[in-house]
């Protein structure tokens, strides 16, 4: 695999990079402190195409390959990972089960508003009693006339409250397991339906994630995504494509951390000397520093295959289980590196290290991507 980015690759890079430092570094503290959702960064977001680069120009995108896209998500979350999972799930798995799984009328109605950034994605499958066990969602759906009656309720949900539309999962055949789940789309305004209890979480302060409710929300049967009883294959080949987003996520969390590091350890000096001069700071480097490569290969592969069609479940189940653990490593040794300094908030190291620790837990948790990776190993 050649790991050199075309020229393409590099300019979106390039532009995301520049983007970042410029618009997103000085709406941290607003989204620290007060967290606020970053709107505003969205909104020039789209204006630079960012929200839809890998979907069709035909439906509105910038039609770029997926590791455009990929490499979009690492360097926004070496700045802010709260836009990196925003846009993340937006993309993965908040408009592409529409562009892969919808029909021509869904994908016309729906797909542009979400690739130009006028509407914002997001993905309802997690309930209160059915997280790694996505199979054993208990929100029903019946079919009644021109719509589909939604009851239930769904926790954790990224953008939740933000977003315009929701795929979200329910079991229109109970007591069928993962045959049973169908997929739909909500619209956010869609009667009976509203958005639940706003979570306030450790880290990622500028992403919503919120509760939805179902009470006998009304959903038409044209926003069926797929046939009935497709839900499940949905949810997971999507998830397949959002873990690789989520790798690279953690890639830009590590890289982060590790630059902040590098900078103190060559400026901070005890016992007459940089800190970094001396080996137990050396190699706490040199581990860092190799996990990130590692991380890296991962994440670029994964990307790869996707780019040139190949199936990459596992692999890309291996680029988040090896870099969200690598982001949680090199954030902790980065805190340990700046000593009383990283401990405190005039400092970003606090942050990456709150903001890591999700990587292993959404999207599928570190012991799913391993039942994900071993159960392919022992089908083969
Ligand atoms: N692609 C297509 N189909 C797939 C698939 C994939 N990657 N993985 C499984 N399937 C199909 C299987 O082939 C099977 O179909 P058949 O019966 O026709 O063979 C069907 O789906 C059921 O598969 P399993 O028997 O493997 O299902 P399971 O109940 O054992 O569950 C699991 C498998 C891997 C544990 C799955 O439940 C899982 O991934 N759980 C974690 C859920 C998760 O990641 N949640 C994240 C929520 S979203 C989120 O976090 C977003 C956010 O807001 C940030």
């Amino acid at each position: 695999m050649n790991l050199r980015f075309t020229d393409e690759q590099e300019m979106m890079r390039k532009m995301v990079r520049e983007f970042a430092e410029k618009e997103i570094t000085p709406f941290i503290t607003q989204m620290e402190e007060h967290e606020t959702f970053p709107r505003p960064i969205l909104e020039k977001m789209s204006e630079l195409g960012i929200m839809g680069i890998p979907i069709p120009e035909q439906y509105g995108g910038s039609e770029m390959d997926f590791t455009s896209y990929i490499i979009a998500i690492h360097e926004l979350s070496k700045v802010s990972a709260t836009v990196g999972v925003i846009l993340s799930v937006h993309t993965s798995v908040g408009t592409n089960p529409i562009l892969y799984f919808g029909t021509d009328e869904q994908k016309q109605k729906y797909v542009p508003k979400l690739a130009t950034g006028l509407f914002l994605g997001a993905f309802g499958l997690t309930e209160p009693g059915a997280g790694s066990d996505a199979a054993g969602l208990k929100t029903t759906a019946v079919k009644d006339g021109d719509a589909y009656i939604l009851n239930g309720s769904k926790v954790f949900i990224t953008n939740g409250g933000e977003a315009d539309t929701y795929i979200v999962f329910a079991t229109t055949a109970p007591g069928t397991g993962a045959k049973g789940i169908s997929a739909f789309i909500v619209e956010k305004d869609t009667p009976g339906f509203k958005v639940g209890k706003k979570e306030k979480k450790m880290g990622l302060l500028g992403s919503n994630t919120t509760g939805l409710v179902f009470e006998d929300a009304r959903v038409p049967v044209e926003n069926l995504l797929g046939q009935e009883g497709d839900g499940f294959k949905i949810a997971m080949a999507n998830l397949d494509f959002g873990r690789i987003g989520i790798a690279a996520q953690s890639l830009g969390i590590a890289e982060a951390a590790f630059e902040a590091a590098v900078a103190y350890a060559k400026e901070r000096k005890q016992f007459g000397k940089a800190i970094g001069l001396q080996q137990g700071v050396a190699f706490k480097l040199a581990e860092m520093a190799t996990k990130i490569e590692a991380a890296k290969l991962l994440t670029y592969r994964a990307a790869n295959l996707k780019d040139k069609g190949i199936r990459c479940g596992q692999e890309a189940s291996m680029a988040k289980l090896y870099a969200s653990r690598a982001a949680v490593e090199v954030a902790i040794e980065a805190v340990q590196v700046f000593g009383g300094y990283g401990y405190t908030k005039e400092y970003p190291v606090e942050r990456f290290f709150r903001d890591a620790k999700v990587c292993e837990i959404y999207e599928g948790t570190s012991e799913i991507q391993r039942l994900v990776i071993s159960k392919q190993l022992l089908s083969n």
